[in-house]
């Protein structure tokens, strides 16, 4: 537990407010402190074998990120240890109160290979990862899991405005004025893009049901094999309950004036179909009047429950 001063408080409120200043990309709400350092995370430069990472807020990303990692280090346990999951790859567009630099920065001085994490929407993606030919993973949850989990990781960060009630977060959601925009355009936008571009499209819920089939999917698109028994140490290694123990994975390394897991934890529930214990029978037909209407003629369909 770190202990603040009132100076300390005074500048995570100013830090905290800046992050609250949203800025407006393109019509997505972003939390990005200014047009400057937009403008450098839009024209990152993109090395060839950069990997990249990418999710809406609250898909699984760190649990991808831990699979990836532990593919890129052979299955070895320790060296994925080396650090907390937020120091080990960059977030291309995400500072930290407490970290000097901003994630552009980190990933321009990453030696490569490296795995950059976004929640950028594809089309606000720096082109330059377009132009190296960047391999790219896209993580997708269903939305009413996504929406739970956003929900909670409002109450337990700073680095987020306060949600309120969860009735009116459901609004602030399907609105949609939540960091990265609506949930609906930034799948789909993806699913698009993966037909023009390098990307695998894996859903957390596939995840959930059969780690080792995407991680051999995983695989497969890194061009790599690594022997079975590899392959199940990753599988135990980032199950959730054993990531949920590790202090470089859930989060609980971070101060907990960013993230307060008293309040709620990182690594929280790890189930597809906790929003049955959320939603009331009116919230869900009303979800899922306005989800027919958004996902109407796309090709792209999701899990609820497994
Ligand atoms: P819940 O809040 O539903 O538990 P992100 O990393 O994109 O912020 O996503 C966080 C969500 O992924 C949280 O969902 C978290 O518990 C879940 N998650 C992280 N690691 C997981 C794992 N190994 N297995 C299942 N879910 C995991």
């Amino acid at each position: 537990m770190i202990t603040l001063t009132n100076a300390d408080k005074a500048q995570i409120l100013e830090k905290k407010s800046l992050l609250l200043n949203i800025l407006d990309v393109d019509g997505v709400p972003l939390p990005i402190v200014s047009k400057e350092m937009w403008n450098k995370i839009y024209n990152f430069q993109a090395k060839s074998d950069d990997l990249i990472l990418a999710t809406y807020p609250k898909s699984g990303t760190t649990w991808m990120q831990e699979i990836l990692d532990m593919i890129q280090n052979d299955g070895d346990v320790a060296k994925c240890k080396r650090a907390n999951s937020l120091e080990r790859h960059p977030f291309l567009e995400i500072s930290f109160p407490h970290k000097e630099k901003y994630g552009v920065d980190i990933a321009i001085e990453m030696p490569s290979p490296q795995i950059l994490k976004t929640h950028l929407p594809s089309h606000l993606i720096p082109p330059s990862i377009w132009k190296q030919k960047c391999k790219v993973i896209y993580v997708a949850r269903n939305a009413k899991d996504c929406l739970v989990s956003y929900y909670h990781f409002h109450r337990m960060t700073s680095l987020l405005p306060d949600p309120q009630s969860w009735e009116e977060f459901l609004i602030v959601f399907l609105t949609p004025a939540v960091a990265y925009g609506s949930w609906y355009d930034h799948v789909k936008g993806w699913w698009d893009a993966k037909d023009k571009h390098h990307i695998l499209y894996v859903f957390y819920e596939d995840i959930k049901k059969n780690p080792k089939c995407t991680i051999h999917k995983v695989l497969e698109f890194l061009e790599k094999t690594l022997p079975e028994e590899s392959i199940n140490k990753i599988v135990y290694h980032t199950s959730f309950d054993v990531m949920k123990e590790n202090p470089m994975a859930n989060q609980t390394s971070l101060p907990s004036y960013i993230y307060d897991d008293t309040i709620s934890k990182f690594l929280r529930k790890g189930m597809p179909a906790d929003w049955k214990n959320h939603f009331t029978v009116t919230m869900n037909e009303k979800f899922d009047e306005h989800y027919k209407k958004k996902m109407a003629g796309t090709t792209l369909t999701f899990c609820t429950e497994i």
